[in-house]
This record gives C-alpha cells, sequence and structure tokens, in this order.
C-alpha cells in the first residue's frame, strides 16, 4: 500500500503558538480519514502542512513526507492533491466565470490572467468535469453572483482537474443548505467510489461520510483516538473532545448530535 502521509515528530508553530508538538500520523493511500475536532484544534494547520503552506520546525527526528517524498516542488505536489478551503472559497475573485474557475486549476491560480494560455485538452477536462458535477448552465456565471454551495461545487470541479490522488476538503459542508449539503455529500461519495483517497477535516459530525473508514478525533493539536469509525465515535469520546455532554445518532452510516 502506498503512502500518502507520513508525520513523525513534527512540531509546528503558528506565529508564536505551538499547534503541535511531535505529532506522528500516517494516512495510507486508499484510507479515506476524517480528523475531527473542535475549533482551533488544529485541523487546517494539519492541511496546509499537507499543501506545504506551513512547515514543521527542523529537527533531528521530524519527517514530513508526502507521497513517499520529503522535497516537492510545491506545482508538482498540487497536481497530485486537491484541496477545497474556507481560504480558498474566500479569498477567490468575484468576476471570473466558473469556466474560468475550474480552469485556473491547472495553474493554481485564483483569477484567470490574460497572459494563461489553455490548451484544447484543458478546455475539454474542464468542460467534463462541469458537466459531470451537473453545473454546465452556471459555466459563464461570475463567481461572486453564484450561492455559496454552487462556488464550493466549482471549487472542487477546479480541485479535479489533474485527477488527483487524494482530495483533502476542509469542512466541506460549511455554510450550505439542506439540499446544497446533500447535494455536495452525494459528489464526494461518488468521488471516494473512485480511485482517490479522501481526507476530510470538520467539527461536524453530519458531513462525515459512511464511506469513510477512519476516524480521528484532535483535540488542542493531539490525536486522543484513532480508529475505525464504529470504534472512535462513542458519545464518550466525543463529548471529552468538545467538552460538553453529548449523544450521537446513527443512522445509514450518518451520524448526529444531540445534546447528552
Ligand atoms: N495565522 C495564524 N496565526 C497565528 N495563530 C494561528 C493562525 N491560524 C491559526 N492559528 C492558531 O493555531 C491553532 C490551530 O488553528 P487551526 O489549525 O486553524 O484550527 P482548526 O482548523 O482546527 O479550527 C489555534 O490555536 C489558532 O489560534
Ligand atoms: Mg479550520
Amino acid at each position: 500500500m502506498t503512502n500518502i502521509l507520513h508525520i513523525q515528530n513534527a512540531t509546528v508553530y503558528r506565529e508564536r503558538t505551538m499547534v503541535f508538538k511531535e505529532l506522528c500520523l500516517d494516512i495510507d493511500h486508499g484510507q479515506h480519514t476524517a480528523i475531527l475536532g473542535p475549533n482551533g484544534a488544529g485541523k487546517t494547520t494539519l492541511l496546509k502542512l499537507l499543501s506545504r503552506e506551513i512547515y514543521p520546525m527542523p529537527g533531528q527526528n521530524a519527517v514530513l513526507r508526502i507521497f513517499g517524498q520529503e522535497h516537492w516542488n510545491v506545482w508538482e505536489l498540487r497536481s497530485r492533491l486537491g484541496m477545497v478551503s474556507q481560504d480558498l472559497q474566500q479569498s477567490y475573485l468575484d468576476n471570473v466565470v466558473g469556466r474560468d474557475v475550474v480552469l485556473t486549476g491547472f495553474r493554481s491560480s485564483i483569477g484567470r490572467y490574460a497572459h494563461q494560455h489553455f490548451s484544447m485538452e484543458e478546455f475539454q477536462r474542464a468542460d467534463q468535469i462541469i458537466m459531470d458535477m451537473n453545473c454546465t448552465d452556471l459555466a459563464r456565471k461570475p463567481f461572486g453572483t453564484m450561492s455559496t454551495g454552487q462556488q464550493r461545487r466549482f471549487l472542487l470541479a477546479r480541485a479535479l482537474v489533474h485527477d488527483p490522488q487524494a482530495l483533502l476538503l476542509d469542512e466541506p459542508t460549511a455554510g450550505l443548505d439542506i439540499q446544497a449539503c446533500f447535494q455536495y455529500l452525494e459528489i464526494i461519495r461518488a468521488l471516494m467510489r473512485q480511485d482517490r483517497t479522501m481526507i476530510l477535516v470538520t467539527h461536524h459530525i453530519h458531513e462525515i461520510p459512511p464511506e469513510m473508514d477512519r476516524v480521528i478525533l484532535l483535540k488542542n493539536g493531539r490525536i486522543v483516538a484513532d480508529g475505525t469509525k464504529k470504534a472512535v465515535m462513542t458519545d464518550e469520546a466525543v463529548s471529552d473532545l468538545f467538552d460538553v455532554p453529548v449523544r450521537l445518532l446513527e443512522t445509514g452510516g450518518f451520524y448526529q448530535v444531540v445534546p447528552g
């Protein structure tokens, strides 16, 4: 089995805050993983380690390997790891139309610029993904005039242009209404059935798809539980994680949380 992520003894600071102290984590190809934790646990920081926006402190025993490799050309890495984050949605330029949003995935830019040229294959690939997402009628719509759910789908399409081996999603359904949330979850589940590893970080329990086999609980930068969903998602563990008594309800592989 190939390894997607190998972190050993990684200590990570964001300005003066130590987010991780000697963190160890491995994720293998095909191992769909949800990382669940309260605000400030370090979820977004973990994704930024993977996308190489943040680096661990150099140390003798510190290792961060992605797809088995320590050194990366970020452009090449971005073609193998697709990412959809809140940061991206907030920073994306409002006047870019849907189809161009997807095309910018080929250049990892957040807008389409005059100097960028795209090949016929790139246009065809973008149009195909837009069609797969049922978004063709929105292809000419400016990003800033789309609903949050439509924007999210275009950013996911953008993340898919290179057919990445792994997809990283940060709170995928945050801010979506029920219809948009369910549509988006359906798309995510379909992508998981392809040969693609999904890594999802969230504090929304309801957005963990039934197909996620591994759940990691993260609190204050520490992994407090790691295992199968059934083993990890207990009333007690989730109550401890969020520092509030909760009860979990499970239906069809989805979980909901109510006061305990
Ligand atoms: N840009 C930043 N500068 C300084 N500290 C930050 C920054 N971003 C996040 N942090 C801190 O890092 C910790 C982890 O944050 P984050 O990874 O965003 O958590 P999560 O995504 O789980 O809510 C928090 O204590 C947060 O305050
Ligand atoms: Mg976050």
